[in-house]
């Protein structure tokens, strides 16, 4: 069997774009060199800020051939779970807290056709996932406390990636099976490096990628970010 070795993936946060030019936000940061586009759903109930919903997710799906990654940070989750599947999502990541029955919702989510994630926020222990790891092909590990866009990188998650790591490269020797390690919160060109090497390979950015401006900026942003991974890994 190969070597657990994914390939890393950009995936900009439309959570720091500009709103009212979406679709076109959208279009830029893929042809500026994203792999993934990272829709960060909150309903001022599991997290303290509101944004937006599978309307939108639908609006914007024509606008790319790149996945559509849906982070959701609801509670109660099942709800959504097939409107953002028929809206075009092709990954649904969900909260441990926010769901009541784990499992029944990785199930719901594979049932509606979207592949299936589990979110830790910084102080969640990663117990559940000796039971799901066989049945998720993500694991999102938060490295801020979620709700906002542009806070500061919490380096207590490096411990936990490499932690994630050791679990998803025995899981994939085992199994076969191979599941990503996705990093959320305050990744920039100055840090992506030593996330990399923890062992993450999908790496969300907000505003260090929407903040540069425009698309000669995102593409600026985004070789930053894959020279400073080639460098150190
Ligand atoms: C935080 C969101 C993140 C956030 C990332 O709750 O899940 O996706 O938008 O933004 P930056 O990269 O600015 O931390
Ligand atoms: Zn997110």
């Amino acid at each position: 069997m190969t070597r657990y070795a994914p390939a890393y993936r950009i995936a900009p946060s439309i959570l720091s774009a500009d709103f009212a030019r979406l679709g076109q936000e959208v279009a830029d940061v893929i042809e500026a060199g994203a792999d993934w586009i990272h829709f960060d759903v909150m309903d001022n109930h599991y997290v303290p800020n509101l944004t937006v919903g599978p309307l939108v997710c639908k609006a914007i799906r024509p606008c790319t051939k790149a996945p559509i990654d849906v982070h959701l940070m609801v509670e109660p989750v099942d709800a959504l779970v097939p409107m953002f599947a028929k809206a075009g999502a092709d990954w649904i990541t969900f909260h441990c807290e926010a769901s009541r029955h784990i499992d029944r919702t990785i199930g719901l989510i594979r049932e509606c056709g979207a592949r299936p994630g589990l979110v830790f926020n910084p102080a969640t222990p990663l117990a559940c996932l000796e039971y799901e790891l066989d049945k998720i092909d993500m694991i999102l590990l938060m490295s801020v406390n979620p709700g906002f866009g542009g806070q500061k990188f919490i380096p207590g998650t490096l411990a936990k990636i490499r932690a994630v790591r050791a679990l998803v490269e025995r899981h994939y020797e085992q199994t076969g099976h191979e599941v990503l390690i996705e990093v959320d919160g305050g990744i920039k060109p100055a840090n992506i490096a030593e996330v990399a090497a923890a062992g993450a390979n999908v790496f969300v950015a907000g505003s260090a990628i929407y903040g540069a401006g425009d698309k000669a900026g995102y593409e600026r942003e985004i070789r930053a970010m894959r020279e400073a991974i080639a460098t150190r890994c």
